[in-house]
Parts: C-alpha cells; sequence; structure tokens
C-alpha cells in the first residue's frame, strides 16, 4: 500500500495541474451556449480515464450531456465499486461578486478558488488520481472499479435514470461510491449517511393582459405581484411549519435516538450565526438548527420576479408575477405527490381576479442508509486512517437524486465520502476546494479500496 500512498504524495502537484486544467472549463449544464465545453469536460475526463489505464472508456451521447463509463475488472470474485461524479456546474452568476475569475483556478491560502472546485470536479478527480495510483505502480487494484461520470447533475440528471435502466450489466457493482458531499467541520471527516430530496415548482400569476399605470388602475384591479406574496406567506406559519394539506403525512419522525445522535454532533450556534451575519436563525418549531437543515423538509422561494426592477421608480401595476419554490423532502416522502400537493395548494389559494399557473421542474427522491451497512464502515476507517481521526456519520440537507435511483435500479447502498466543507461556498461565488484535502481524499479512496475486501 506504501507504495500507492507514495506515487499520491511524490505526484500531487502534477493532479493538481490536471485539475486545474479540467476547472478552466466552463462546463456550465444549464447554459445551452456552454453546450461545446460541457463535451470538452467530457473529452478531457475520457482522455484521463484512457491515460491512467482503465478499459472499455466510452462516452456515451444522450439527448443532453454525455456519460462517460470505464472500467478495470481484475477478478470477478471481488467487489466491484462504481464510482460516480459530476463534471457539470452550476453558472458562475453572479460574476461580479467573485475575487477571481470563476474560470480560472488561483490558490489562496491552500485553497483553490474556482467554480466547481468542490462541486464536483475536485473531489470526483480524487478517485480517479486513487485508481490511478494503482494501475500507474503496478499494484493490483484489490477490488474491482467502474466509473460513471454524467454532466448533468446540476440540472437534475435528466438522462442519466433511463442511462441506467438500460445499461444494468455495465454498472453492475457491489455499492457505489460518490464524493460530491461535505465533511461535518475542517479535519473532521464524516460519513453522509442521508440526503434530502427536492421538488421544485414554478408559480405564474396572471393579472391584466398588460402593465398598468398603478395610479390609473391601482385599487380596481388585482396586482399579481401582491397575489403571489400573499400565496407565498401562507404557505408556511410563523413557527415555520409548512402549511400544505398532506405535506407531512409520509414524513417519516425524528425517533429518540435519532435526536440524541444529532445532539451529539458538534455545532457552535452562535459561530454558525456570525458566519452568515445574522443576528438569529430560523426554522420549524422544536427542532435543532442541525435537524432542520438536514432531516426536516422545507419550503424555499428560490426566484421571485414582477414588475420594475432598475433605477428609480416608476409606478406601474404589474401584468405578471413568477417565483421559483423548492421544497426539500425527507423519507417517505415522495416527489411527485409532494408537486401534486402543492399545485392544488397554491390553486386553492388563488383568487378568481388573476390566473394562476403551476408547473413541476425535476425532482428527487430523499435516501437514508443503513448505519449498519458494511462499506460504510470500511469508509470511516478509511477516513480514520488518513486524517487520523475518529469519523463522524451525519445526514446532509442537500440533494444528489441518483443515489436513490441507483438504490431502485441497481439494488445497492452508496456510500458517501464527502471531501468539501460547507465554507467551499457551492453554488455561491468565489467557491474553493483545500488542496489538503483534495490531496487527504486521494488517500482515503485509494485506503478505502485496499480495506473494502476485508468488510465485504
Ligand atoms: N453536491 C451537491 C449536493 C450536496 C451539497 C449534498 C452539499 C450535500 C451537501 C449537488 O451537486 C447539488 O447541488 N445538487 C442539487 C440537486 C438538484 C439540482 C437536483 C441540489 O442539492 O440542489
Ligand atoms: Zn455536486
Amino acid at each position: 500500500m506504501s507504495t500507492v500512498q507514495d506515487y499520491i504524495d511524490k505526484n500531487i502537484e502534477t493532479f493538481q495541474g490536471q485539475l486545474f486544467e479540467l476547472l478552466r472549463i466552463p462546463s456550465v449544464s444549464t447554459d445551452s451556449s456552454r453546450k461545446s465545453d460541457v463535451q470538452k469536460a467530457a473529452g478531457f475526463l475520457s482522455t484521463q480515464l484512457k491515460e491512467i489505464g482503465l478499459d472499455k472508456v466510452t462516452v456515451h451521447e444522450t439527448p443532453g450531456h454525455p456519460i462517460i463509463t470505464a472500467e478495470k475488472i481484475v477478478n470477478e470474485n471481488r467487489p466491484t465499486v462504481l464510482i460516480y461524479g459530476h463534471y457539470d456546474v452550476q453558472p458562475p452568476d453572479p460574476e461580479e461578486l467573485w475575487d477571481t475569475p470563476p474560470f480560472e483556478p488561483t490558490i489562496k491560502n491552500g485553497r483553490v478558488y474556482a467554480r466547481g472546485a468542490s462541486d464536483d470536479k475536485g473531489q470526483s478527480f480524487t478517485h480517479i488520481k486513487s485508481v490511478e495510483s494503482y494501475l500507474q505502480t503496478g499494484t493490483e487494484l484489490p477490488v474491482n472499479v467502474k466509473f460513471i461520470l454524467e454532466g448533468e447533475e446540476e440540472i437534475g440528471s435528466p438522462n442519466l435514470v433511463p442511462f441506467i435502466k438500460e445499461n444494468k450489466d455495465l454498472l453492475s457493482c457491489d455499492m457505489v461510491l460518490i464524493s460530491d458531499t461535505a465533511m461535518f467541520g475542517e479535519d473532521q471527516p464524516s460519513i453522509t449517511y442521508g440526503l434530502r430530496g427536492l421538488a421544485y415548482m414554478e408559480v405564474h400569476v396572471q393579472g391584466p393582459n398588460r402593465d398598468l399605470h398603478s395610479g390609473v388602475y391601482g385599487g380596481a384591479v388585482n396586482n399579481p405581484a401582491n397575489v403571489l406574496a400573499d400565496i407565498i406567506s401562507k404557505l408556511k406559519d410563523e413557527d415555520g411549519v409548512i402549511q400544505i394539506d398532506g405535506f407531512y403525512d409520509d414524513v417519516e419522525p425524528l425517533t429518540p435516538e435519532m435526536r440524541e445522535a444529532y445532539s451529539k454532533l458538534p455545532h457552535d450556534e452562535e459561530a454558525y450565526k456570525k458566519d452568515l451575519d445574522l443576528k438569529e436563525v430560523f426554522g420549524e418549531k422544536g427542532y435543532s438548527t442541525l435537524e432542520r437543515a438536514s432531516a426536516r423538509p422545507t419550503l424555499d422561494v428560490n426566484g421571485l420576479w414582477s414588475g420594475y426592477q432598475k433605477e428609480g421608480a416608476k409606478t406601474v401595476l404589474p401584468a405578471k408575477a413568477s417565483a421559483k419554490i423548492s421544497m426539500r423532502l425527507v423519507p417517505d416522502q415522495h416527489p411527485d405527490k409532494i408537486a401534486k400537493l402543492f399545485e392544488k395548494q397554491v390553486l386553492s389559494l388563488a383568487p378568481d381576479s388573476v390566473t394562476v399557473n403551476v408547473e413541476a421542474h425535476h425532482g428527487g427522491h430523499p435516501v437514508v442508509i443503513d448505519l449498519d451497512y458494511y462499506g460504510l464502515k470500511a469508509a470511516a476507517q478509511a477516513f480514520e486512517d488518513v486524517y487520523e481521526k475518529e469519523a463522524l456519520y451525519s445526514r446532509e440537507g442537500g440533494s444528489i437524486p441518483i443515489v436513490a435511483d441507483f438504490q431502485k435500479i441497481l439494488g445497492v447502498n452508496s456510500i458517501l465520502m464527502g471531501f468539501g466543507l460547507t465554507k467551499d461556498a457551492l453554488h455561491s461565488p468565489n467557491e474553493s476546494f483545500s488542496l489538503k484535502d483534495f490531496h487527504r481524499g486521494i488517500k482515503t479512496s485509494a485506503r478505502f479500496l485496499e480495506l473494502l475486501p476485508e468488510y465485504s
């Protein structure tokens, strides 16, 4: 093993340089003008997978962005790990708030700043380099390894589920390994055993057939912006409880044991508030911040637009108002059912003086992985060996919808071995990733592959 770990230490600068090359490609999946850049990122990664010595490296075209697969089967009797990652990134907007250009990786205080540095180029690249460290040192891989890298995670993976359904043999495995989550804190390795699901909605309120003079018509015609604000305000009460009929019906309650485990996790509420420049936190009454942010469902406006937004004042009664609203879900809430309940509730709140329309965007199922799963134990040990600190187990509030699909279609659990931190600023300006965690991540991945046969 030390040959592999030595190779990682000796080559870490080369690995960083390669990661930076990937970070320079603006593979923003939601932006159609970036389609060729997403292709370019797929090309870069497939070349990497070939160069490190994997077999059957294939770039599968889809109606959207490509899916890359590759494998190294050493022995049919050994466990097979399917490594998943995504090479698409969120848009850099608002770009003016970046201190350095989002697609020009810049090192500051041991961190690399770039869109996708943590989510998920930096994190998923750790596994490519870990597998390289076996293949390029002539050390036999302790397990069979497969890769699946997609370019549409940030837009809800529309082409991945059909791909998995059609390629069950190609992807057959004993478990999935994913690094696309965060650790509990700096130098505090953690295994994520739960993720929330998602139902993402859009609401449009149409009033009169054109924008009106707010003096001439104001008071006599209902204002879609006022109506939308009113509807939104009725979706949650002052205790943070969501007011959609049936919303909580399938929510698995937190058991006293689960709550006890939550209370033991290190959390500094004052530091949490200070980091966000907030006087107070807010959430569902009766639950702690950690519970609210990972084990309870939410409803949040993600975008809101109507009326005049430029400089100065314009007296106008807008004809339309719209909002994007997402709900994070927990077991056993079903995204389609929640989307329907949301639509029904919003329509029931709409007055006849306007027309309200509700659309559903992508969704995703929540997941919780059994803490007794042997893969989690091997991952925890690998973390402990590299970080020299015992790993914690935590649930997270973000979503990786494909995790539930892997469970349903391939019948396998996912091991969420995150090397990120909440301070990485995912989806925000100035996203970054610790280069120390990039290095330790590669080592943890390599150690995990080594330990796994002992645990299976
Ligand atoms: N890497 C994140 C998910 C994540 C972040 C999990 C932090 C746990 C902690 C992922 O790339 C992401 O942002 N997913 C989207 C999913 C959506 C677009 C379907 C999300 O959570 O908003
Ligand atoms: Zn991600």
